[in-house]
């Protein structure tokens, strides 16, 4: 990490968009179980702003949080937006009235949620959208997106959107998007116990593709583990803080967007980009994710 502020800055591939490494994720601001406004709006609205206060310039979001809430206070937040900021947001999805989440795949459904988005956050053109793949299950599977790519590239020639971006997806639904257009990101689940994607994340670093984890901090029931907690006693810092400089050093294309609806836990995330791991405490923290392994299994 060549600048100890927000864990130094990043520029995705082919693009003019430079972020500091720490961002923020905004799924959190939408109110319980990613549904309708959040309890507290004016606390929303207040962790956005000292978020961009802090340095933050980029955002990561979707218009089927809430739906539409999470962009919506985006936008009653930070609107007119700063010049720096990179708004991130996914298509791939929609939220029937029973809360769960589909796949909104076709392309008259891409490119609604295309105009619902610049709608929602104001804008004329996207930075970025992730196409989002919602499967059966959990994680990736395996299955063509080139229909869906195509119709993103397309609405990107348009002018709607500036990058596309992967969310969700395999090495090989990689491949087959990048024999279509160019993919600047990759979005997926991953952290200190959850290490799926090592040998992804090991390609897109040689690719110079940013890997952006979600669930960073283990999502909706966050990271416990003693080996964690032991090493932020020792380092004066906190569990959470911990999870997040290990992202950091783990690959130099790793960004980070934690989610949080709290100005204090906010403050405590961005301070991650101060805390130094050794290589032995990098080792130590390696065997968390054995642990979480043998406890699967
Ligand atoms: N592409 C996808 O499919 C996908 C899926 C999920 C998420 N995302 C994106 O990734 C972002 C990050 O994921 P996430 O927000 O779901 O999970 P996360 O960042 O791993 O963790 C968020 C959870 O941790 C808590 N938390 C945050 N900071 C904390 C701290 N310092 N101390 C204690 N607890 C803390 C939050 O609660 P508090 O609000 O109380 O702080 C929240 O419950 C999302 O905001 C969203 O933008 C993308």
């Amino acid at each position: 990490m060549n600048e100890a502020t927000l864990g130094g800055r990043f520029t995705f591939p082919g693009t003019s968009l430079t972020v500091h490494r720490i961002g923020y994720g905004a799924m959190q601001l939408a109110g319980p179980g990613v549904w309708g406004p959040p309890r507290d709006s004016d606390g929303a609205v207040a962790v956005l702003r000292e978020a961009v206060a802090a340095g933050v310039n980029h955002i990561d979001t979707s218009d089927f949080y809430g739906p539409h809430v999470t962009n919506q206070i985006i936008r009653q937040a930070l609107h007119p937006y700063p010049t720096e900021l990179v708004i991130v947001t996914k298509l791939g999805g929609r939220r029937p009235p029973d809360k769960s989440w589909q796949p909104a795949i076709s392309p008259p459904e891409l490119t609604a949620g295309v105009h619902d988005n610049l709608r929602n956050l104001g804008l004329d053109t996207l930075d970025i959208v992730n196409y989002r793949v919602i499967g059966s299950g959990h994680g990736p599977e395996e299955g063509s997106i080139a229909e869906q790519v195509t119709v993103l590239a397309d609405l990107r020639r348009k002018g709607l959107i500036r990058h596309l971006g992967l969310s969700n997806v395999t090495a090989a639904q990689l491949a087959e998007a990048q024999a279509i257009t160019d993919v600047v990101c990759v979005q997926n689940h991953y952290n200190l116990a959850h290490r799926h994607d090592d040998a992804l994340i090991d390609d897109l670093t040689r690719q110079g593709i940013p890997y952006v984890p979600f669930f960073p901090l283990g999502g909706f029931s966050p990271l416990q583990s003693s080996t964690l907690s032991a090493v932020a006693d020792r380092l004066g810092s906190t569990p959470m803080q911990v999870a997040l400089a290990w992202l950091l050093h783990r690959s130099p294309n790793i960004l980070l967007i934690p989610g949080t609806s709290s100005v204090a836990h906010l403050r405590e995330n961005l301070g991650a980009g101060q805390l130094m791991l050794s290589p032995q405490t990098l080792s130590e923290l390696e065997g968390i994710a054995a642990a979480a392994m043998a406890v699967k299994h």
